[in-house]
């Protein structure tokens, strides 16, 4: 079965680590994501955003995928299927199609009383099924789903306000952007992430935009609260790389080199290698019963 998210977090923000939320794009990501996490006895979030959804067809099919792989490769660590980025809808059709966990991001709305007040629903209708929720205060940068954030910093009094609503995991702008940083890129703001912490106690606090943020950044945005640490951009990187140097070598022109369980064994491989090395780095790894 899979789990909901709010378990393996609570013990990750209690045991200052964090667990890793790794998008996934179809077949290959969910496999190897999930042979990473077995692999390193690690929990693990797998997360959709909704237009890697629409990609494979639907909610339905990502929903009915991962439970699958999951039941097929004996999958024993636990495991979330999280919606990531979604809207007042998407949270809802992610619920009904078997979804465990789900984030409503309200950071896009017209007003953070709009965010509040549309946080608040879905966190009673997402308690009610057991299912977990996260929320956003103050947008990520980068551009993801289409929507560009400027990466402003949230108000640590808006994430209290939030987390009193019975969220189960926030997600806070501390300077962290979607996709890869400009070079001129200043670095987490871990000022405005100690004053989020001050105000928000125990709750599970979120990462996103976990791509190129320095790994002596990463720890230390862990002890400092980060339990939830958002992966996408740096799985895809890996994978493109396996896979061009696999053409590059003219594998594919070998016997039977263009079937595609051979043309992207190698990028599936790295994915794998890149999620473990993500997992060790977050300190997930051995445990597997969070
Ligand atoms: P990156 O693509 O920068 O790793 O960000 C992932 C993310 O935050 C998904 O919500």
């Amino acid at each position: 079965m899979l789990v909901n998210a709010k378990n393996m977090l609570d013990a990750a923000e209690a045991g200052h680590y964090a667990v890793g939320a790794f998008n996934t794009n179809d077949l290959e990501w969910c496999k190897s994501i999930l042979q990473a996490a077995q692999e390193t006895n690690s929990p693990v979030i797998v997360q959709c955003s909704m237009s890697a959804a629409t990609y494979q067809t639907g909610y339905k099919t990502v929903s009915d995928l991962v439970h699958s792989v999951y039941k097929a490769m004996d999958i024993t660590v636990p495991v979330a299927l999280h919606l990531d980025h979604g809207t007042y809808e998407a949270c809802l059709a992610c619920i009904d199609a078997g979804f465990t966990s789900v984030m409503y991001d309200g950071s896009h709305e017209d007003s953070f009383e709009t965010n509040l007040s549309k946080t608040k629903e879905l966190v009673k209708i997402c308690h009610n099924k057991g299912v977990s929720i996260e929320a956003e205060v103050g947008s990520i940068g980068g551009t993801e789903d289409g929507v560009t954030g400027t990466g402003e910093c949230a108000d640590p009094e808006e994430c209290a306000t939030i987390a009193e609503t019975g969220v189960d995991f926030l997600a806070a702008g501390i300077g962290n952007i979607h996709g890869l940083y400009p070079v001129n890129w200043e670095g987490l703001r871990f000022d405005v992430l100690e004053a989020i912490k001050a105000k928000t106690g125990d709750l599970p606090l979120v990462l996103h935009g976990g791509t190129g943020i320095p790994d002596d950044q990463i720890k230390k945005a862990i002890n400092l609260g980060i339990a939830k640490i958002n992966v996408n951009t740096e799985l895809q990187v890996a994978f493109c790389d396996a896979t061009v140097a696999y053409i590059e070598a003219k594998k594919h022109e070998a016997e039977k080199g263009f079937d595609p369980r051979k043309l992207l064994k190698d990028g599936a491989q790295a994915i794998v290698d890149k999620t473990a090395e993500k997992i060790e780095l977050f300190g997930s790894d051995n445990k597997g019963w969070a």
